[in-house]
């Protein structure tokens, strides 16, 4: 195991301590490096789960895994609500990380209640499914969905539910024919008129031609894990041709600009929330290789997972304990103005998930339990 990653991780671990003593509620995310927190979870609750579930798995105490069931069944208040495609979010790192470690049946009602909520959005005419219910927004899907899919796969396999899982590859199949473009580059927001005529666009990106680097790391880290789901390998090759794209227009200190139009242009932020997804998106592709006996590859990948984390942990691991979250220098929403420079619970999470995996390569080749 890398010393500086045993580390970076305890230094990490030290940081949801401290904000396990002083959250009222779900961290979402930063606003003049103090976290803005909700009750419900928003669509980030599960993330903040999910750090205390790898706190629990790296300590073993009894006590943390009960702590984070407990915030896990605070998401119950989420079982009915079909006005966002994120139940993958808030229902994977929280309840099926859960009950993979605990194999406690209360988190299972959850699992499927996501799973349902997934289902009730698609629209059969696109095979997609809506990424939001809010008045302005009708007619979208985004390509972050590829992430949230599983839940649809997983609650049918426990079910032996055939439906959830052929909608599951269907959506992925479309986003994949919708939202990644010929280069492996990707549209944020696939959209589709009164007539289900469907074409590109971005919500958060740049421009509807520019490719947004975290939607980009959701979709390498998405397509990746939903070829472990459901072994198909057309996902995998996606992913990786993604990851590609995504290795090749880092900037010269492999940290992401928040849309790549913006490639090491000093002026511009970088997001990185961006390169904590696309770490343990890479971390994983470098497992699957593994598993397919592909070293070669899989040293690869590991190397590249590899340095995008030292570049965070120099860069972007925090400095103070009371300030920001565990990863600075994320970029929430920089159309719209929100969180420019600040930190996001998305981003905390999958640099602990990415140093998790890479952490333990040598010991568990393929995390199994993680979402
Ligand atoms: N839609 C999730 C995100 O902002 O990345």
């Amino acid at each position: 195991m890398d010393q500086s990653f045993i580390q970076a991780y305890d230094k990490g671990l030290k940081k949801i301590d401290y904000m396990k003593r002083t959250l009222t509620g779900f961290p979402h995310i930063t606003k003049n490096a103090q976290w803005l927190i909700n009750q419900n979870g928003h669509w980030t609750g599960g993330f903040w789960t999910g750090q205390l579930w790898l706190d629990a798995l790296e300590t073993g105490d009894e006590d943390l895994k009960k702590e984070a069931k407990q915030w896990a069944m605070r998401l119950k208040c989420r079982m009915d609500d079909c006005t966002t495609h994120d139940q993958g979010f808030i229902f994977g790192p929280s309840c099926v990380l859960g009950y993979r470690i605990t194999k406690d049946p209360e988190f299972l009602p959850l699992i499927h209640a996501g799973a349902e909520n997934m289902l009730r959005q698609y629209v059969p005419e696109t095979g997609l499914i809506q990424a939001w219910a809010d008045s302005g927004y009708e007619g979208i899907s985004i390509v972050d969905t590829v992430m949230n899919l599983p839940i649809l796969w997983i609650s049918g396999e426990r079910l032996d539910d055939p439906i959830r899982k052929e909608i599951c590859v269907g959506v992925a199949r479309n986003i994949q024919k919708y939202a990644v473009r010929k280069d492996y580059s990707t549209y944020h927001v696939v959209k589709w008129d009164t007539e289900f005529r469907i074409s590109g666009d971005t919500h958060q990106g740049y421009s509807a031609e520019s490719c947004w680097s975290r939607g980009q790391a959701w979709a390498l880290y998405g397509f990746a894990n939903l070829y472990r789901y459901t072994g198909m390998e057309e996902f995998f090759d996606t992913a990786v041709r993604l990851a590609e794209y995504y290795w090749g227009h880092l900037n010269e200190d492999k940290l992401p600009a928040w849309d790549f139009t913006f490639q090491n242009n000093q002026e511009m932020p970088i997001d990185a929330s961006a390169a904590s997804i696309a770490a343990s998106g890479m971390a994983l592709i470098a497992e699957l290789f593994y598993i397919k006996n592909n070293k070669e590859a899989a040293d690869l990948w590991g190397s590249r997972a590899d340095a995008i984390l030292y570049a965070e942990t120099e860069k972007c691991l925090y400095k103070d304990l009371e300030r920001y979250g565990l990863i600075e220098h994320a970029v929430v929403d920089y159309p719209h103005g929100s969180g420019i420079d600040e930190s996001a619970e998305y981003g905390d999470y999958y640099y602990m998930e990415g140093l998790y995996r890479r952490k333990y390569k040598d010991v568990w080749r393929v995390q199994k339990l993680l979402y």
